[in-house]
C-alpha cells in the first residue's frame, strides 16, 4: 500500500488511477500537508475505484475530518485512548511492544500498523511479537523499499506492507507518473512473486 505526502490535489486522481493502473488497489494518504483532505476529497471524488484511506491520523478529531474528506478506513503511528474512543470507520492503529500490541488485541483490534518496522527491528521483530498472538496481524511501514520487502512479505503474520518508496516525493512533485506507474508495478510484481 503506498504511502502518499502530497500537497498537489490538482494531480490526486491521476496519481490513484496510475497506481490503480498499476495494480494496486489501496492507498493511504497522510495528513502530513495542508493540504491532504484536498487530496483525498479528490480522490474520492473522482476515483471511488480505490480503496482510499488517510495515514497520520495524531488527534481524535481528524476522523471526522478525513471522513467527511472521503476516507474509507485510517491508520495511525500508534494509539491513545482518544484516538480509539474516537475512531468512525476501520482503523488500523499503531503497535512496536508486546504491551501495545496486547492493548489493541484488548480493544478488538487484530490489525495493527507496525511502525516504524525498519528502525523497530523489522521482520524478525514481527515474527517474534506475533508468536503469543497468533491472531494479530500486521501492516508494517518505514523503511520498506525494494530490498527488504520480501522479509516482510514471507511472513503470515503480514496482511499488508506500506510505503513510500514506489511513490517518491520527487516524482509526485513532478507529476512523473509514468515512473511512478513503473515503480508501482515493480512493487505489486515483488509481492506478487
Ligand atoms: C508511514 O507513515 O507509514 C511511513 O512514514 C512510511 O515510511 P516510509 O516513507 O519509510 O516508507
Amino acid at each position: 500500500m503506498p504511502v502518499i505526502v502530497t500537497d498537489d490535489a490538482e494531480a490526486a486522481p491521476d496519481l490513484a488511477n496510475c497506481l490503480l493502473d498499476a495494480g494496486i488497489g489501496a492507498i493511504e494518504v497522510t495528513l502530513r500537508t495542508d493540504k491532504a483532505l484536498a487530496v483525498i476529497g479528490a480522490i474520492a471524488k473522482y476515483v471511488p475505484a480505490i480503496k482510499l484511506g488517510a495515514g497520520s491520523i495524531c488527534h481524535p478529531e481528524q476522523f471526522q475530518q478525513i471522513k467527511d474528506a472521503g476516507a474509507r478506513f485510517a491508520v495511525s503511528p500508534g494509539a491513545t485512548p482518544s484516538l480509539l474512543e474516537a475512531a468512525n470507520m476501520p482503523y488500523v492503529p499503531g503497535a512496536v511492544t508486546a504491551s501495545e500490541c496486547l492493548s489493541l488485541l484488548a480493544a478488538g483490534y487484530e490489525l495493527q500498523k507496525f511502525f516504524p518496522a525498519e528502525q523497530a527491528g523489522g521482520a524478525a521483530t514481527i515474527n517474534a511479537l506475533s508468536a503469543p498472538t497468533p491472531q494479530v496481524r500486521f501492516c508494517p511501514t518505514g523503511g520498506i523499499n525494494e530490498q527488504n520487502i520480501a522479509q516482510y512479505a514471507s511472513l503470515s503474520c503480514v496482511a499488508c506492507i506500506g510505503g513510500s518508496w514506489f511513490v517518491p516525493r520527487q516524482a509526485l512533485s513532478n507529476r512523473d507518473f509514468a515512473a511512478i506507474y513503473a515503480r508501482a508495478k515493480h512493487a505489486a510484481a515483488l509481492l506478487a512473486g
